[in-house]
């Protein structure tokens, strides 16, 4: 098991999952489901939704789903939610997938949602940001959007799946991209891993 310990005391993961209108609603849904399966490492998981990601999950997955997950859902607006400040400790924020509007308005420093005031305060912190940003192809904004996130110490993951572990569906596909989340946050989980040959 990864936790922390601190002077005897088992540090366990707060962690932000913010889910945006980017194509790939599925690495989220997936995402989701193996924190589920990691909650012994895990404290607490807030989850908030942006409206165009509930529209995509519904275009994409064909369900509304996402709020069978065990998690506390905050309204996208909702700023007395605990994340919106740095005193509540979240450690870790996922933003799966990201929209390249939600990546430039963090690059910006625009804080007028949920999502971006969460990133915004995890950058300020010190703490871990990651950005599974999805588009394609990308533009010289995109672009300087990511290195200027990329410069505050977040880590863009993009959603570019990998084909080594011989994925045989959409969904061990997606998890090649989820499972290099979950090593980036720091999780423990049992995944193919490319050793070389
Ligand atoms: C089906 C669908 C797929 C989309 N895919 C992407 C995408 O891959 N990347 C992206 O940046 N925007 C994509 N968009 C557009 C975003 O949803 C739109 O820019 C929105 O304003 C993003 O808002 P949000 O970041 O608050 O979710 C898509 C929209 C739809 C309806």
């Amino acid at each position: 098991m990864c936790v922390w310990v601190v002077e005897g005391v088992i540090m366990k993961k707060k962690i932000v999952v913010a889910i945006t209108g980017a194509s790939g609603s599925i690495y989220a849904s997936l995402l989701l489901k193996k924190l589920t399966q990691l909650q012994d490492q895990i404290a607490e998981v807030g989850v908030v939704m942006s409206d165009n990601a509930k529209d995509v999950w519904k275009f994409e997955l064909g369900n509304e789903e996402y709020s069978r997950f065990p998690f506390k859902f905050y309204a996208k607006n909702d700023f007395m939610a605990p994340f919106a400040s740095g005193s509540a400790k979240f450690d870790t924020m996922i933003i799966v997938p990201c929209s390249m509007g939600t990546l430039g308005r963090i690059a910006g420093g625009i804080s007028d949602d949920l999502i971006t005031r969460a990133a915004d305060v995890i950058l300020k912190e010190r703490r871990k940001l990651v950005l599974v940003a999805r588009d394609t192809p990308l533009n010289l904004i995109h672009i300087r959007n990511m290195a200027t996130v990329t410069e505050a110490g977040g880590i863009i993951c993009p959603a570019i799946p990998s084909y080594y572990s011989k994925p045989q569906t959409i969904e061990e596909l997606a998890m090649t991209v989820v499972n290099r989340v979950i090593d980036l946050i720091g999780l423990e989980s049992k995944s193919y891993e490319w050793k070389g040959i």
